[in-house]
């Protein structure tokens, strides 16, 4: 069966990875969450004190940095080692939301990433998601989606996630990291976050994730069998 590429793109929390790991597992495709990378960099950045604005601290840094997910075959999918290291945990606290975006308007930090992502996507059956997907990374993926969805809808998903995974914050705080991190994540020189212009908009403010789920895989199908 013919094989594609699959970008998702979209703000901060609405559900990109979620929805592309559903998708990849019921295609048996490979799930790539390139957010994911730029956050475990900026975890490095962080443990190693790199000042972002300092190209040979940060080439230098790059040097060290060796990314890599493995599949969990129990829970069906990969996570990221940064240097041989589990990180998935750690790249999901509040100092890397608060520290990723910068680290990654870096255009040698993009370009460090962008390199990667697209070496795993030579094969195809891909579903990657992140905010340049369809725009830098695979601007020929067949299939293209941009998620939106209300910021107060986001706020919600994200402060109950947080609450679930026990960490403490306050819905405006979550609030203020979405636009902020939205902000940059739009304005930056290179590859900033952009609907591509063959992408179809996916706004799922008011719909449910199944509901989401059958209208996405009915558009892959059809670009599959088409
Ligand atoms: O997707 P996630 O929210 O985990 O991404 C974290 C951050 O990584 C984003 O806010 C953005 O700054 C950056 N990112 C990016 N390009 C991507 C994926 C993520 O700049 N393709």
């Amino acid at each position: 069966m013919k094989k594609i590429v699959i970008a998702i793109d979209g703000y901060s929390s609405c559900g990109k990875s979620t929805l592309a790991l559903q998708l990849a597992q019921e295609l048996d495709y490979i799930f790539v969450d390139s957010g994911a990378m730029y956050r475990a960099i900026t975890l490095y950045f962080l443990q190693h004190q790199i000042n972002v604005e300092d190209p040979i601290q940060v080439n230098k840094a790059l040097e060290q940095i060796h990314l890599k997910f493995v599949y969990d075959s129990i829970q069906k999918k990969s996570f990221i080692h940064l240097n041989n290291t589990n990180v998935e945990q750690k790249i999901r606290e509040k100092i890397i939301n608060d520290n990723v975006s910068i680290v990654a308007a870096n255009k040698a930090v993009r370009e460090f990433a962008i390199a990667q992502q697209q070496l795993m996507g030579d094969e195809k059956g891909i579903v990657m998601d992140g905010r340049d997907i369809g725009t830098t990374v695979f601007p020929n993926a067949e299939l293209k989606i941009f998620v939106t969805a209300d910021v107060d809808v986001r706020t919600e998903r994200r402060y109950k996630e947080l609450q679930e995974k026990g960490i403490a914050s306050t819905k405006e705080e979550v609030k203020q990291n979405l636009q902020q991190r939205d902000f940059i994540d739009s304005n930056r020189d290179f590859s900033p976050l952009k609907q591509a212009d063959d992408a179809v908009v996916l706004d799922n403010s008011r719909i449910t994730k199944q509901e989401q789920f059958k209208l996405v895989l009915d558009w892959a199908n059809k670009k599959i069998n088409g």
